[in-house]
């Protein structure tokens, strides 16, 4: 490994000064490992995880790259990435990551992560360095077991989340996701069966909420099939301490999500019955609405479903 890696440092040593507006050349001697360069952009293919790192280029090279694409190429967390110190894309998918230490110290200017198909077992420290141009993190179809919100609550311009396909145990702290202020999109699809909630969500935390959101037009369009509504809601007895209000904003931002069905139907009393009958009433006429909540989850003592006033959720399995 150090000997292809000495070699491959000697290459980068006097290849370049780049005229033209790209080009291309062997990464590694002898093997279809390609790097392609243009001026804002460096491309690495075919490598199939033959690189220990990225290449070093010259720096008044480098500086200039505010992309990286090297997708199944790296069996190491590139430790060369603060020579491209002005990267904003950066697209590492199908790295073997698996352990090692995601350092994210150089950067800072980062817009797009792809760090997908990487075998992570552990969502990266995000509070490292403040990452606060990050706008899409793509941590999908890694080994994550546990999703700790906390540890995105400061990428405050994150606007798309994919952590679909990991085998996930454990969700705490959903509240800080829920309360990044520019979160458009949430993909948490996965096969999971046994997901336990830490840390839900409080009355109070739904009533910040509803506040932060009030003045705005924002929509958060979460998919799951793991968590129900139900699992994030106050229960129905509390229902009447968040304001009528306030529950039609939440209802509003989150009316394009589906979330988890709860197969079976329980039987709900009149107190219940009164609560869900309070908040639901003005949801129906919000074709979305009816989407997020298109099946009963309680019906009443008699066995009689009242549809039109309980909780419904979007059936996804
Ligand atoms: C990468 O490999 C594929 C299949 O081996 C080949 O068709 C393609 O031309 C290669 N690309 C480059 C830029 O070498
Ligand atoms: C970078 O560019 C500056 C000015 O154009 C030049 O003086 C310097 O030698 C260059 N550095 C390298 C490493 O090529
Ligand atoms: C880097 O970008 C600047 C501005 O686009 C350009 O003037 C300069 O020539 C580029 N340097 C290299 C080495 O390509
Ligand atoms: C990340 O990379 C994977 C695999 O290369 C790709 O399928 C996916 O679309 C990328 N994600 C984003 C957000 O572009
Ligand atoms: C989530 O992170 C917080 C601190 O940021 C920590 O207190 C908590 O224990 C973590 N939860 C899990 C399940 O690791
Ligand atoms: C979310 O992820 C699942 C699982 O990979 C996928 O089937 C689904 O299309 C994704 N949804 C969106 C809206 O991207
Ligand atoms: C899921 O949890 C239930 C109840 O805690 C348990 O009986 C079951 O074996 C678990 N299933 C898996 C696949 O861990
Ligand atoms: C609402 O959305 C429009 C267009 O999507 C945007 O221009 C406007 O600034 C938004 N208003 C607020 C209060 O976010
Ligand atoms: C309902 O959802 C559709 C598709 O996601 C969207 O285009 C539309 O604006 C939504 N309507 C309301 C009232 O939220």
């Amino acid at each position: 490994m150090y000997k292809v890696y000495q070699h491959f440092l000697l290459l980068f040593c006097f290849l370049f000064t780049l005229t033209n507006s790209s080009t291309s050349f062997s990464c590694i001697k002898n093997t279809p490992c390609q790097c392609l360069l243009a001026k804002h952009s460096f491309t690495i293919i075919n490598c199939s995880y033959s690189l220990p790192d990225l290449p070093i280029l010259n720096s008044n090279i480098s500086r200039n790259i505010t992309k990286i694409t090297a997708q199944n190429a790296l069996s190491h967390w590139p430790l060369q990435l603060c020579k491209y110190s002005n990267i904003q894309t950066l697209d590492l998918s199908g790295s073997h990551f698996k352990f090692q230490t995601i350092d994210f110290l150089c950067l800072s200017k980062l817009i797009s992560l792809n760090l997908s198909h990487s075998q992570i077992e552990k969502i990266p420290n995000f509070l490292q360095i403040p990452l606060k141009y990050l706008q899409i993190l793509d941590l999908s179809n890694n080994q994550i077991e546990i999703l700790n919100g906390s540890l995105f609550r400061l990428l405050n311009n994150l606007q798309i989340l994919y952590l679909q396909n990991n085998p996930l145990k454990q969700i705490d702290y959903f509240g800080h996701i829920l309360s990044l202020s520019n979160l458009k999109f949430m993909n948490l699809t996965t096969s999971s069966i046994n997901v336990t909630m830490k840390k839900s969500l409080t009355t109070n935390e739904w009533i910040y909420l509803a506040h932060k959101w009030k003045n705005s037009n924002k929509s958060l369009t979460i998919h799951t099939n793991i968590i129900s509504l139900q699992a994030i809601f106050p229960k129905t007895d509390q229902f009447q301490l968040i304001p009528l209000d306030s529950m039609k904003i939440i209802f509003r931002i989150l009316s394009n999500s589906i979330f988890r069905n709860i197969n079976s139907i329980s039987k709900c009393n009149c107190i219940q019955l009164r609560n869900y009958q309070r908040v639901f009433s003005f949801s129906s006429n919000n074709p979305n609405l009816s989407l997020l909540y298109q099946s009963s989850t309680c019906s009443m003592p008699n066995g009689i479903l009242h549809e039109d006033l309980l909780i419904k959720i979007h059936v996804h399995y």
